[in-house]
């Protein structure tokens, strides 16, 4: 055990219960996971709640477009995202919801403090107003034309395409994104907490160890900015609780999103007697509190918060520890290029450790985003943990159990080395301890390369052919064994499933930090079964054929954004099979092509379609020569509505190939084609 306990509360942010776990929210979970095992494993009392986030207007519109209550929406998604967590190995004390009892009693609590304290003001505000769905819009439920740009089907207060931000009030010709009706502006009263008033305790928190450096520059950013009273009320309709006294008044969900994470940290308490809520959240406590956030959600809690707990009368956290975003193949996670992997679609195909190996091998203390390569992936899993540390055990196990009635020898032959591996316990314990779980993953690996080079050198499998070098066939194995002990031992924050296979193999008890301090000597193992088998190739791709197949069925789910200029996307927007079958594809002959005057792009096509002559324009005067064009086949879409150009109506169009200029193809080749003839 360690010397002094410590008494350790551990969150992870709370997921939104409007939609599925990606593996974005997992690098989350996993770290927070790797770190409370970690210290469980040094003896301390760490324990680990989270919840899912079940407020806010986009759970309220989705169930609405589901046609279901909010209160059965949020019951389903906590039952999958229990389910993908569970999947992943992630080991809650305590998983909650913000919808629940326990929240509504803190969130009133902490509210009405702050309220009797005098940081509570009240103020009218002009909102935009939905007149036909009778609702005030959140800045992401208006879309409208960029004030700067001009550009369309813009959403909230930034333009993609021109990268303006403006206030949603200065969008041309706004329209709700939840009925299409133009917004009025309307008033209401709003609550607002009285932020600024925290400013010097902020300041002061902020020069203490409670965040990381990068975090603690960017507070400062926006202390020195001046803080601004935070709105945390919304108007009827919305999901949430009722603010008290204030009838059709709600709490933003952000106001009880991290009350949150002591809701279910006291739900927790009424089910474990040893455990005393008051005594982890009274101002000055002497227990730790952490929270494991993303870097979006770093103002929340790093002013919101510490301020409500401090304005409340609570403790503040020990500290909140901020990590990057993922990438996939160094690119943002993005529905368009099929990388937004769902927890479950992973689950679906591959072993949760793998993944949870890889993040801990690429995750440090710092906030830099951390980037998912499939094919880095696959290596490194494969020749780390299959190649490396399973390898070591199953060299050595065989002959352990047919020579040697399964006992390791009485005494272990490499005291040294044994105590070189063990010794490197402290330094890797305190890489867990500051996060640095990649370079933890560095010498964790380079003991694994000591002990393979070990059995190398001793090669059993020579000796076990020779006359009487018994012992030392024993004596290698069993110091073979022992070492992988130990480096199990490290890596069982990572790796729990692995480490209790290896437990059961090793035949000993769940493994402790202190526990490899005396190598196993003279004691029965049991039978060696793999503990690892190599990531294949086509369980990846049938993770990113899945996640394709997903993406195309739920495309309409979400407020679709239209970014402009991604036509190179290899997935644009997808159509159902009943639009693809609505075009009429025709095989063409081109009986005549000709330039058109004052048109730079155009040639003008008399098409034969078999029996029917159709006029179209082509853009493809930068590829083709009329006199190349007459007399071949092409392929147009016969059914397109004619349209009027500046130079005549245009009856159809052809199909081309190729990024444009030269390089753009319309020729079908001729074998056995008629004009006229379906394509399909
Ligand atoms: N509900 C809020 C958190 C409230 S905490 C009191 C929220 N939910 S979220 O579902 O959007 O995100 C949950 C966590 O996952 C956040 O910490 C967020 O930063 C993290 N991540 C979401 N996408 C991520 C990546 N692509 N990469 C890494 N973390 C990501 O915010
Ligand atoms: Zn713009």
């Amino acid at each position: 055990m360690a010397d002094y306990i410590r008494k350790i509360l551990v969150t992870s942010a709370l997921p939104y219960a409007n939609g599925p776990l990606h593996l974005g929210h997992l690098v989350e979970t996993i770290q927070t996971d790797i770190w409370v095992r970690f210290q469980k494993m040094q003896g301390h009392d760490c324990i680990y709640v989270c919840a899912d986030d079940a407020h806010g207007t986009p759970i309220m519109l989705r169930a609405q477009n589901e046609g279901i209550t909010p209160e059965e929406l949020i019951a389903r998604t906590d039952r999958e995202h229990r389910a993908d967590f569970d999947g992943f190995l992630i080991n809650f004390d305590n998983f909650h919801s913000t919808h629940s009892d326990e929240n509504k009693e803190l969130a009133e609590l902490i509210y009405t403090r702050l309220r009797d304290g005098g940081y509570i003001k009240t103020r009218t505000i002009k909102q935009a107003y939905d007149p036909e769905k009778e609702m005030f819009l959140p800045d992401r439920f208006i879309k409208g034309n960029c004030p700067k740009c001009g550009a369309e089907d813009q959403y909230g207060d930034n333009c993609e395409v021109c990268g303006a931000t403006y206030s949603p009030t200065d969008l041309k010709n706004p329209v709700s994104a939840v009925s299409g009706a133009t917004p009025i502006e309307k008033e209401s009263e709003h609550y607002f907490f009285d932020l600024g008033a925290f400013g010097d305790m902020l300041k002061a928190w902020t020069h203490e160890e409670h965040m990381q450096p990068a975090i603690r520059h960017k507070l400062n950013e926006w202390l020195d900015g001046g803080l601004q009273d935070w709105d945390i009320s919304r108007d009827a309709p919305y999901f949430g609780f009722e603010i008290p006294d204030a009838p059709n008044k709600y709490f933003y969900v952000w106001l009880d999103a991290p009350i949150g994470y002591l809701a279910s940290f006291k739900n927790l308490c009424a089910k474990r007697e040893d455990l005393d809520f008051d005594s982890y959240i009274k101002e000055g406590s002497d227990t730790e509190m952490y929270h494991f956030i993303g870097k979006d959600i770093a103002y929340f809690h790093t002013l919101f918060w510490p301020a409500m707990l401090s304005g409340a009368g609570f403790r503040k956290p020990s500290a909140v520890f901020v990590h990057g975003f993922l990438t996939v193949n160094g690119q943002k996670m993005s529905k368009s290029r099929g990388t937004f992997i769902q927890a479950k679609t992973y689950l679906d195909h591959l072993n949760p450790e793998y993944m949870r190996y890889y993040f801990a091998a690429k995750l440090g203390s710092g906030i830099d985003d951390l980037d998912l390569n499939l094919d880095d992936f696959m290596a490194r899993v494969n020749s780390d943990l299959v190649g490396k540390v399973v390898n070591i055990a199953s060299r050595c196990a065989g002959f352990i159990k047919k020579k040697f009635d399964g006992k390791l020898a009485a005494q272990c032959s490499e005291i040294k080395l044994y105590e070189e591996f063990e010794a490197h316990g402290r330094l890797i314990a305190e890489l867990y301890e500051k996060r640095e779980f990649n370079a933890a993953i560095r010498e964790i690996m380079s003991l694994a390369d000591r002990a393979n080079q070990y059995i190398d050198e001793k090669k059993p499998w020579a000796l076990a052919k020779e006359e009487g070098r018994e012992q030392e066939v024993h004596d290698a194995c069993s110091v073979g064994l022992n070492l992988f002990r130990i480096l199990i031992t490290y890596l069982k924050p990572v790796l729990p499933h692995m480490a209790e296979q290896a437990e059961a193999f090793l035949n000993i008890p769940p493994l402790n930090w202190l526990d490899i301090a005396q190598p196993l000597t003279d004691h029965e193992i049991n039978k060696f079964k793999p503990l690892m088998t190599r990531i294949e190739q086509d369980k990846i791709d049938a993770v990113l054929a899945d996640t394709q197949k997903l993406l195309a069925a739920n495309k309409p789910a979400e407020p679709k954004k239209t970014k402009k200029g991604n036509n190179m996307d290899p997935i644009a927007d997808t159509i159902e099979f009943d639009d693809f079958a609505k075009i009429d594809l025709r095989i063409a002959k081109i009986i005549k092509a000709e330039h058109v005057e004052g048109a730079d792009k155009l040639l003008q096509l008399t098409l034969d379609i078999g029996g029917e002559t159709r006029n179209v324009f082509a853009g493809i005067k930068s590829a083709y020569a009329p006199e190349e064009l007459e007399g071949k086949l092409t392929v147009m879409v016969a059914n397109l509505a004619p349209r009027k150009m500046r130079f005549g109506i245009s009856e159809g169009m052809v199909l081309a190939a190729g990024p444009g200029g030269k390089d753009l193809f319309v020729l079908h080749p001729d074998e056995g084609a008629q004009p006229g003839m379906r394509v399909k």
